[in-house]
């Protein structure tokens, strides 16, 4: 008995689209993690307006999504750009008439290693306006049009809920030696999930967040940073074996998006082959430096 529910929330033998009719935001879809999910929600059957300061790569996803029988518009921003948070919202609602799902894929730790006190003010800056500023910003301007997609149905379980997707890292729940400023706002976006999630929850609004490790993208091109040794060793780096491809984060903002997980808001899925689980950094042997790889230890 489910109370009288008509959304099939568990068809998991053979779920079928998952996302049929659902309108969708992903900033940075041009590359990685976000282009697997505008691709993945595509075949899903949402619409989707992939955004990213990338034009041809945002365009290059939204063809792929339209070539693979889906609906996607590409929409060029910067979402650091603090007037470009409002615009990109109200572009995506133009093209989309609505919006049932915002996915924040933007972020990155964007500079080499550096000791914290050699961080500079605006390098600081640059971090929050990268991994959380725009998180706040795009998020905002999206919730008007999310909570007109929620509602009573939703509690009702008529309709599907809105949700928001938020990208964080392994680094938000572990330390990450040389980007402590990056790891910070991270797990600031955790907080802001958990907090926000409590406060849209009466709209049916869900709010969870997906933290990757080790997923090929091109901010982590492993083809060049990985020497053979690495490749051998990933077998006892990464508990799963093997490295993530952006379609793993991807499956699960498909789920997160979905029906699947109605009953799911506040919290965070890892998507990371097990490496939060199986622990923290090692020192290598010259004591140089950190290293997560137990062979360095
Ligand atoms: N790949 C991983 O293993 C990993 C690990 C931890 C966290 N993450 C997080 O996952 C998310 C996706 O990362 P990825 O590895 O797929 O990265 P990626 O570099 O492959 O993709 C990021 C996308 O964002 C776009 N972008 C960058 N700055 C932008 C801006 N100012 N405005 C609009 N678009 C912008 C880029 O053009 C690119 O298309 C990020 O938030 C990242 O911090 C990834």
């Amino acid at each position: 008995m489910d109370g009288g529910r008509t959304v099939d929330r568990a068809r998991t033998a053979d779920p079928g689209p998952l996302l049929e009719g659902r309108r969708a935001l992903v900033t940075g879809g041009g590359h990685g993690i976000g282009r697997g999910t505008c691709l993945a929600f595509g075949s899903h059957g949402a619409a989707v307006v992939v955004a990213d300061v990338d034009g041809e790569a945002a365009e290059r996803t939204a063809s792929d999504v339209v070539a693979a029988g889906g609906a996607a518009w590409a929409v060029t921003a910067d979402v650091t750009d603090r007037g470009a948070a409002a615009a990109t919202v109200e572009a995506a609602v133009d093209r989309l008439g609505g919006l049932d799902v915002l996915v924040n894929g933007v972020g990155h730790y964007l500079h080499p290693v550096t000791p914290f006190a050699d961080v500079t003010d605006d390098q600081i800056a640059e971090l929050y306006e990268i991994n959380l500023g725009h998180v706040l910003r795009v998020t905002r301007a999206a919730l008007p049009h999310l909570i007109a997609a929620g509602g009573p149905e939703v509690a009702a379980g008529t309709r599907p809920g809105p949700s928001i997707v938020n990208l964080t890292t392994v680094e938000a729940f572990r330390g990450i030696p040389g980007h402590p400023v990056y790891a910070a706002f991270k797990a600031a976006v955790v907080q802001f999930s958990k907090s926000l999630a409590l406060q849209v929850s009466e709209h049916g609004i869900r709010v969870n967040d997906i933290a990757p490790d080790v997923t090929r993208s091109q901010q982590l091109p492993y083809e060049r940073w990985l020497g053979e040794e690495d490749v051998a060793r990933i077998p006892s780096w990464v508990p799963l074996g093997r490295l993530g491809e952006p379609g793993d984060a991807a499956g699960v903002a498909v789920f997160l998006a979905s029906e699947l997980s109605a009953f799911v808001t506040g919290t965070t899925v890892h998507c990371d082959g097990g490496t939060y689980a199986a622990g923290g950094w090692y020192r290598t042997r010259h004591g140089r430096g950190w290293t997560n790889r137990p062979h360095d230890a």
